[in-house]
């Protein structure tokens, strides 16, 4: 395989690492396969071998801390990476990301994730890039690529078929042989293939009864031996539940530490003979293997000696998001023309959701709202603001308004330390606490500080975290009590709900007290400790059709209205899946009643994944947004202007639940069957004859193309395109490979390739793509193996699915 074959450097890094691991005795090598703690593994100076650092991924380098006191760039999310539907782009924001890890102390960025969006339903799938395997694979690659062309490893993850979050940690995804092979596995195999990663995450979830950290047929039988990975297996956070089958099974690593199952237990078991000291060994060489690539082992030279030339971190998140977003549907109000006033209505718009949640987590240093973005670039006097709805229906971490601190105390009321609390959530893993405060003594924690609010009215204040807190609002005991739950996620703490405790008449601009006070109870038995609670808060709820009313008043004052339409934290994140992909709150609502005001309404829809968009065909335009990263408000201003294309193509079919052909994401007696088994995303809306609102591979640019002239040499396509727009473009051309005689078994179509170019006005271009052997076989399940299925296909060069706009046809 092209991707695995070793280079003299690997070579001369393989005896390094021979040599270290013949220094090391049974006890040392168990503890090196084990966290010490959240984020990294223990160092061994007599090998000369620093602690290995990981760190959350996709769309920045967290670091090793959980605060915005050490703060990222923030990318846009996964998805609208992979509207951009550009590798090169994927590449540069992997080199960014290996930038913003090397300035962390950061080794291995816990990325890409390149699970399938199988259902619309699924928690993570903001996190990972498309419905299509290939086009998954390809942006998946050249993300590694970049990361390690910095000198920073990665983890693909999660392996494999970690589809959804609904009971991720026990659900038994049952996926047939073929399915796994063309689908789930499908990305892996193509990333090992075209940028031979560093790591592989092994999954929460099982496949066909096996748990994926003990799945020896998937990770050592396929991903090993046939596919030649030679990166380490690290278990997702707390996935390893046992000793000997998670080592007999591949799994290198368990994370997080200190108490897990490898490290004395591992030793242990190798003593009384359950398992081998080779198969340690074998562990070992892959984290040796790793520390001597990224640098973190004595006597090997790193893969990568003079890092790439610096990246613009905000140029490029601003870059990209442009180039991510979705124009859907345009009636001729986009751009917006020059001197024209525009009425910018939503409560996304002024405070931008520009991640997703959990793990995905980064803190960035400023992010700038559609609100900031286009006061920016529209002339003075143009632009109004209006709240029009408000999405979030439940409190959120106090943010704007709050300055507050962390007070740590012994159990007499000694002050330990105090620590910064930026914004209402704490997070403090194993040892990373305040200076002067160690576990042994803390006993509470209390957040304190003041809160000066915009708006007044009544605002609500609520606890999300387990345990004993009393909450105090301007001098005023609000709770004190204790909160509990009886769901077993581990990480409950972090993507539970906030609970409600208190609500308080506030004046704006006034200044208040708060204080949320927590005693801190760390079981003993837990991997790691971790002290994790929010003061939650929400601005007084005003009667939502006087805002409606508001928004309409405003929209009809201006020429043009732009409505920026959110999903919430509470909606979109890791740990849960969706229930439905309606937008939260009035905003359906607050649409219909902008668009009859206004014939020029633009909506800009700012979610992760699909939503339903029952007034799709009221509005003048459709812009998806994604979450948009940190520079968002500034790319937005930059296509809603015209002083640049959006340039993004769906990257996955946009629907209604009802229609959409796969949704389950919950298991029954603990197993979710894949019976869709082949037929996913645009596989299975053209299976079932539905139409979707937006189909795969769907996007407008701000001018248009002709597809001319397509010709087939071997299998290498060539087509070529002219621009007869008025303005210089890009267009994303798609092939598409039909086999002509269909088969039930297969499905109509596949996306076999695709390439960008850009032209002037009149301006005719040609591009090449080659057709992957892949396009014309199946895995057979008789001989497991891939087959090519002899045959006739048409060979289509579309701008999306369903635009198709020239045919030729291959004899395979
Ligand atoms: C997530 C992983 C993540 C890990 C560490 C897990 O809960 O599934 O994607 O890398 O936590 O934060």
């Amino acid at each position: 395989m092209a991707g695995t074959r070793p280079t003299p450097a690997d070579q001369a890094r393989e005896e390094v690492v021979e040599a270290a691991l013949a220094a090391l005795d049974l006890d040392t090598k168990a503890r090196l396969l084990a966290g010490q703690d959240m984020w990294s593994l223990p160092a061994v100076p007599e090998i000369g071998l620093k602690p290995l650092v990981m760190s959350d991924g996709p769309i920045g380098v967290r670091g090793v801390r959980w605060t915005s006191d050490d703060p990222s760039i923030a990318l846009p999310s996964p998805t609208a990476l992979a509207a951009t539907w550009d590798p090169a782009l994927a590449r540069r924001a992997g080199r960014l990301l290996a930038q913003e890890a090397r300035c962390k102390g950061v080794h291995v960025l816990l990325a890409p994730t390149v699970n399938l969006h199988r259902s619309p339903l699924g928690g993570r799938h903001f996190e990972a890039y498309s419905e299509d395997p290939y086009l998954t694979g390809r942006v998946g690659a050249a993300y590694v690529n970049g990361v390690q062309e910095g000198g920073v490893g990665t983890t693909v993850k999660h392996f494999v078929a970690n589809d959804a979050e609904t009971d991720r940690f026990t659900v038994d995804n049952v996926v047939s042989e073929r399915a796994l092979r063309e689908l789930y596995l499908a990305p892996f195999e193509a990333i090992v293939e075209n940028a031979r990663p560093w790591g592989i995450m092994t999954a929460y979830n099982s496949v066909n009864g096996t748990t994926m950290t003990e799945h020896r047929h998937l990770v050592n039988e396929v991903l090993r031996d046939e596919w030649g990975f030679d990166g380490f297996n690290v278990s997702d956070w707390m996935a390893a539940r046992s000793t000997v089958a998670a080592v007999e099974g591949g799994l290198d690593v368990a994370m997080p530490g200190p108490t897990t199952v490898y490290g004395p237990a591992l030793a242990a078991a190798v003593r009384a003979g359950e398992t081998s000291e080779a198969r340690v060994d074998e562990a070992v060489r892959n984290v040796l293997r790793l520390a001597a690539r990224v640098g973190a082992l004595k006597g090997a030279e790193p893969v990568v000696t003079a890092p790439p030339a610096a990246v613009d971190g905000e140029a490029l998140a601003r870059e990209i998001a442009r180039r991510s977003f979705v124009l859907v549907r345009n009636e001729g109000a986009l751009p917006v023309p020059a001197g024209h006033t525009v009425a910018l209505i939503g409560a996304a718009a002024r405070d931008a959701r520009v991640l997703g949640g959990g793990s995905a987590t980064v803190f960035p240093a400023r992010t700038v709202s559609p609100l900031d973005g286009l006061t920016a670039a529209l002339p003075e006097g143009t632009l109004t603001y209006a709240v029009g709805a408000d999405p979030s229906q439940e409190l959120a971490a106090a943010g704007r308004g709050f300055a507050l601190r962390a007070v740590c105390r012994d159990a007499d009321g000694t002050v330990l330390g105090t620590g910064s609390a930026p914004s209402g959530h704490l997070q403090w893993m194993g040892d990373d606490l305040p200076e002067g405060v160690t576990h042994d003594r803390l006993h509470s924690v209390e957040l304190t500080g003041t809160f000066t609010p915009r708006e007044s009215g009544r605002h609500t204040f609520g606890i999300k975290g387990l345990g004993a807190f009393t909450l105090t609002v301007d001098g005023t005991e609000r709770f004190d009590g204790v909160q509990s739950t009886d769901l077993d996620d581990p990480f409950v703490t972090f993507f539970g709900d906030p609970v409600e405790h208190a609500t308080v008449d506030l004046t704006a601009g006034r200044t208040y007290e708060i204080s949320l006070r927590h005693i801190v109870v760390v079981p003993a038995d837990v991997p790691m400790r971790v002290i994790s609670f929010t003061l939650a808060h929400q601005e007084p709820r005003r009667d939502p059709d006087e805002l409606i009313t508001e928004a309409v008043e405003a929209a009809r004052a201006a020429d043009t209205a732009v409505v920026v339409v959110a999903t919430t934290e509470r909606v979109e994140s890791e740990g849960f899946d969706r229930k439905d992909l309606h937008l939260p709150g009035r905003q359906d609502d607050l649409v219909r009643a902008v668009a009859a005001a206004n014939p020029n309404t633009v909506v800009v829809v700012n979610s992760g994944s699909p939503v339903e968009l029952p007034w799709r065909d009221e509005v003048a335009a459709v812009l998806l947004g994604w979450f948009p990263g940190q520079e968002g408000g500034d790319a937005l201003a930059d296509v809603l202007t015209g002083t640049h294309e959006p340039g993004g193509r769906l990257p996955t079919t946009w629907g209604s639940l009802d229609t959409a052909p796969v949704t389950r994401v919950t298991p029954t007696d603990g197993e979710l069957r894949y019976t869709e088994d082949l037929f996913i995303g645009y596989r299975a809306w053209e299976k079932e004859g539905r139409t979707p609102a937006y189909p795969f591979g769907h996007g407008l640019g701000y001018t248009d193309w002709t597809y001319d002239e397509i010709e087939l040499t071997g299998t290498t396509v060539t087509v070529r395109v002219t621009n007869t727009g008025s303005r210089t473009g890009r267009e994303t051309i798609q092939l598409y490979v039909a086999p002509t005689t269909p088969a039930p078994d297969r499905p109509a179509r596949l996306l076999a390739g695709f390439a960008n170019v850009e032209a002037a006005p009149g301006e005719s271009v040609r591009t090449t793509v080659d057709l992957p052997a892949r396009a014309f076989e199946i895995w057979d399940e008789e001989s497991h193996s891939w087959t090519t299925v002899k045959g006739t296909y048409e060979i289509a060069a579309a701008h999306s699915l369903t635009d198709t706009r020239l045919r030729t046809t291959i004899v395979v």
